[in-house]
């Protein structure tokens, strides 16, 4: 079976040190706002697909408590090591279950299938070739009633200002290293049809910013999440011929000079979607 039909998707950013203490900033910067549009209450059951370092799942697992229940799947063996690692320093590693698996092949027990009350995914989405895939699988696993939340990027809705020099260039061929493994950079445009299609009803969509200015206190943590996803990308980029190292590095320097600039600002916002599913 191809990958195209079968939905197995590979992942960009890896999860070597430095992109694991992206993901830890990334986490710094957004998890509160998404945690208030996540709108959760106590006592319920939450599955998070792509669970990553897990700093989110187990933010989600202390805002649903004790009476609640929280499971995180997660393909990458290293990611779930370092989220055990950090709920362990936290001395908080019962919080969460961390499961190793595959969010288009849900490792489910016969039980669990239809019982959660939510099912969650953030920036899982871009990473995989047939979304929709994933989304049934939400579904699937939540109980009539329950909701299924999703958060994901759309690369086109990215703007740092002042340009810096050789960023447009930079910025394609990044949006393009998605296209290549067969993901869509833009998959937050479509998480309202995606839901729609996946057969979720009360659709309501929302944004959560993802930017900030220079001398604004997250403008630094804001900046090098940027940094670190494209210097990431590295590799995929200029290995696979999508620009030449030069044009690269002419990029990440302009980066590194906006980053510097009194009046930098990155205009940004991940884009979030929710449904329920029907009795
Ligand atoms: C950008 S990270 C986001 C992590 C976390 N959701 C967060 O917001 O902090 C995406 C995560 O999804 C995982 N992932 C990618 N494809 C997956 C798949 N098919 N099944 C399960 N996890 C996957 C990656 O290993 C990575 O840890």
């Amino acid at each position: 079976m191809s990958d195209e039909v079968s939905g197995r998707s590979e992942y960009i950013h890896g999860s070597s040190p430095e992109e694991q203490q992206r993901l830890s900033l990334l986490n710094d910067i957004l998890n509160e706002s998404c945690l208030r549009e996540l709108g959760l209450r106590p006592g319920e059951t939450v599955l998070d697909l792509g669970s990553g370092l897990g700093q989110f799942t187990r933010l989600i697992a202390r805002t649903v408590g004790s009476k609640g229940h929280v499971v995180g799947i997660e393909r990458d063996r290293d990611q779930i090591s370092q989220a055990n690692r950090l709920a362990e320093g936290s001395e908080e590693p019962k919080l969460v279950e961390f499961r190793k698996g595959d969010a288009l092949e849900l490792p489910l027990s016969e039980s669990e299938w239809g019982t959660f009350d939510v099912a969650h995914a953030r920036f899982l989405l871009e990473h995989v070739p047939r979304p929709e895939l994933v989304i049934a699988q939400m579904v699937r696993s939540v109980r009539p009633g329950g909701r299924v939340f999703v958060c994901d990027d759309d690369h086109d809705d990215f703007r740092p200002w002042p340009e810096p020099p050789g960023f447009p260039a930079l910025w394609q061929a990044y949006v393009r290293s998605y296209e290549r493994l067969g993901n869509d950079p833009y998959v937050g445009r479509r998480l309202v049809s995606l839901l729609g299609d996946g057969g979720l009803t009360s659709i309501r969509n929302t944004c959560v910013f993802f930017g900030g200015c220079a001398g604004n206190e997250r403008f630094e943590a804001v900046a090098d999440n940027l940094i670190g996803a494209l210097e990431g990308a590295r590799d995929p980029i200029v290995s696979g011929e999508l620009l030449d190292e030069v044009s690269f590095n002419t990029g990440m320097d302009g980066l590194r000079q906006w980053k510097a600039h009194p009046s930098a600002a990155l205009w940004y916002s991940a884009c979030c979607a929710e449904g329920i599913v029907p009795n």
